[in-house]
């Protein structure tokens, strides 16, 4: 088991000689890590089958799936889950994307909710662990979940397929496909956009990328999920902004983006113009049941605005009264 890493990825990130000066303080490391690390490994070669046969079911003809991911906590009939697929089902032209849509899900009750209300469900399994109680943020169940979530995301672009990961609680109101940047490899929404998509300065958001399958892509996510090592008890996120200056992702030459907040809001920095909005995301807030109450407030407005042809023109000046609790 010296090369772990290897056996989850065939890559060629941790080629590193097993037996080096560190070699206790690593053991003790991968100690603590082994459970993760040989349950996702097991991802890698048992669930494959299945994850593709899901992958190819959704996808779009050009090889672009819609990916989210949700516990029971997330799942129960009226928490977050309902209030996505809901915001799909109003969205203008959304409905269709609900097609490409794979739910994966992280607990056993979760995927025979899936099935139950969703055409294309995958059953991630991460053993030893239970994930279906709420994952409170940056808890060690927090950690796992959202390092598998890179895990699996790297396993769909080496398959070949294009995504767009989203949070469940990012609402989806119009399309977001004309939006992203033909010559990006690597969309990524921000918490806080300064006005240029290439300025890396602009505070980025995992909970919705658009990222195409290329060799660039795959060998960024595989650094970024080694990366977890170098960087432990933080978060995807926290790590992608420490590797995003990194000489190895500048050498990759890996096309970065953000996306606009005008077009992909949140509740950290607003889309205020309702003639532009594609999605809200329910950031900058903690709490399930805040956030469910504000997205569904979220929808609310939306309909508001859909109802009334008065708002149906680029000058109209229809506000969000979203969010309510989340503030
Ligand atoms: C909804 O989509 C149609 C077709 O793309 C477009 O013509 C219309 O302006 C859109 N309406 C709104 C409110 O965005
Ligand atoms: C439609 O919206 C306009 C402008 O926001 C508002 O003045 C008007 O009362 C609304 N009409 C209805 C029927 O809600």
């Amino acid at each position: 088991m010296n090369n772990i890493n290897d056996v989850v990825f065939s890559g060629d990130y941790d080629k590193k000689k097993p037996c080096s000066s560190s070699w206790i303080s690593s053991m003790l490391f991968r100690r603590i890590t082994l459970v993760f690390l040989v349950a996702v490994s097991c991802l890698g070669n048992c669930d494959s089958d299945d994850l593709e046969s899901v992958l190819r079911a959704a996808s779009m003809k050009d090889k672009t799936v819609i990916l989210t991911s949700v516990n029971i906590a997330m799942a129960k009939p009226g928490f977050v889950l309902d209030v996505f697929l809901e915001s799909f089902k109003i969205g203008n032209n959304t409905k269709k994307l609900l097609n490409h849509l794979v739910i994966i899900t992280l607990d056993q009750k979760a995927y025979a909710r899936c099935l139950a209300i969703h055409p294309h469900c995958f059953a991630l399994k991460i053993q030893g662990l239970d994930l279906s109680s709420e994952a409170f943020f940056m808890t060690p169940i927090y950690l796992e979940v959202v390092w598998a979530k890179i895990h699996i995301l790297a396993t769909v672009l080496q398959k070949g397929y294009n995504f767009v990961f989203t949070d469940a609680d990012v609402m989806w109101v119009r399309d977001p496909f004309p939006h992203f940047y033909e010559d990006a490899d690597f969309c990524i929404t921000s918490d806080a956009y300064y006005g240029n998509p290439s300025d890396r300065k602009n505070l980025p958001n995992s909970g919705f990328m658009y990222v195409k399958s290329n060799q660039r892509t795959m060998k960024f996510y595989k650094y970024w999920y080694s990366s977890r090592k170098t960087f432990p008890g933080l978060n995807d996120q926290d790590v992608f902004n420490k590797i995003k200056y990194d000489p190895f992702t500048a050498k990759l030459g890996l096309q970065m983006k953000y996306l606009d907040t005008a077009y992909f809001g949140g509740f950290c920095e607003f889309s205020k113009d309702f003639n532009k909005v594609c999605t809200m995301h329910a950031n900058c807030c903690i709490g399930m049941e805040r956030k469910i109450h504000d997205l569904k407030m979220v929808l609310e407005d939306w309909r508001r605005f859909m109802l009334n042809t008065t708002n149906l023109k680029p000058s109209s000046s229809f506000t969000w009264r979203a969010p309510e609790k989340c503030r």
